[in-house]
């Protein structure tokens, strides 16, 4: 299979590359700035022609666009759109709106500019799938705890639009799901979180390989059960 993995230089979507590589699989590893990552380079010239590094900023119309060009005439059988950013976790009170755009533009946005850019590319495979990792804080029901406007609204967007194109797919047997990746101890998710890199994407990938397309459409906790919108 061909796999494509946005944010591959770190954290979920770097295990993502390492793994699916592991098991045999082609890569498409993209990055804002791939040849910054020492971990990312390693992989890729140690497995020539199985994992690609392409430069994309998914939040940047031009850059998603040219994607396709880059990766050529290949069938993608798996997209998985894991960039994200926090951004910054202010008061209502003090919210600076620019930076909640940008956390939209890259959270919510960028999944979707991704995924119209490579229809083409996942069209070409039998297998359809499109993941996006979202966030247990994305969730409406399990917002007990306030604040992270920003992060919390751009994943409850991204929620929104993942429902959509499974709708709008769903004739062309299209699985499109949103994940919860638990916290985990990456940069983002901090030094104190309670699960690994390691055993995040270990399960998320057994969601992915056994989505049926019942659960297209549906917010998956990475252990296996629904997660609340
Ligand atoms: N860790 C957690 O506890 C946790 C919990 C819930 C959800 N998530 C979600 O899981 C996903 C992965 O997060 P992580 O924990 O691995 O965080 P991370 O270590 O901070 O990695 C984030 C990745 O996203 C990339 N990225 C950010 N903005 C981008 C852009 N505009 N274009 C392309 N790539 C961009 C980063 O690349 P640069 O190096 O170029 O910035 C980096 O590769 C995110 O969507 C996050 O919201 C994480």
């Amino acid at each position: 299979m061909r796999i494509v993995v946005t944010g591959a230089n770190r954290g979920l979507g770097l295990e993502f590359v390492r793994r699916y590589h592991q098991l045999g699989h082609h890569v498409e590893a993209i990055a804002r700035e791939p040849n910054k990552s020492p971990e990312l380079l390693a992989l890729a010239a140690a497995a020539p022609g199985k994992i690609r590094l392409h430069a994309c900023d998914v939040a940047r119309d031009i850059e998603a666009r040219a994607l396709p060009v880059t990766l050529g005439d290949v069938a993608v059988d798996i997209l998985i759109n894991n960039a994200g950013v926090m951004g910054q976790m202010l008061p209502l009170d003090q919210l600076d709106h620019e930076d909640m755009l940008r956390t939209f533009n890259v959270n919510a946005l960028g999944p979707l500019r991704i995924s119209a850019a490579l229809l083409p590319h996942l069209r070409r495979s039998t297998t359809r799938k499109i993941v996006h990792i979202s966030s247990g804080m994305g969730s409406i029901s399990d917002n007990t705890s306030g604040g992270a406007y920003g992060y919390r609204m751009s994943k409850a967007a991204l929620n929104m639009a993942c429902r959509s194109m499974a709708v709008d797919l769903r004739p062309e047997n299209f699985k499109i799901v949103v994940i919860n990746p638990g916290w985990v101890k990456t940069d983002m998710g901090g030094p104190n979180a309670p699960e690994s890199v390691e055993n995040s994407v270990r399960f998320m990938m057994d969601r992915i390989e056994q989505l049926t397309p019942e659960q297209s459409g549906t917010f998956l906790h990475y252990r296996g059960h629904t997660w609340g919108w």
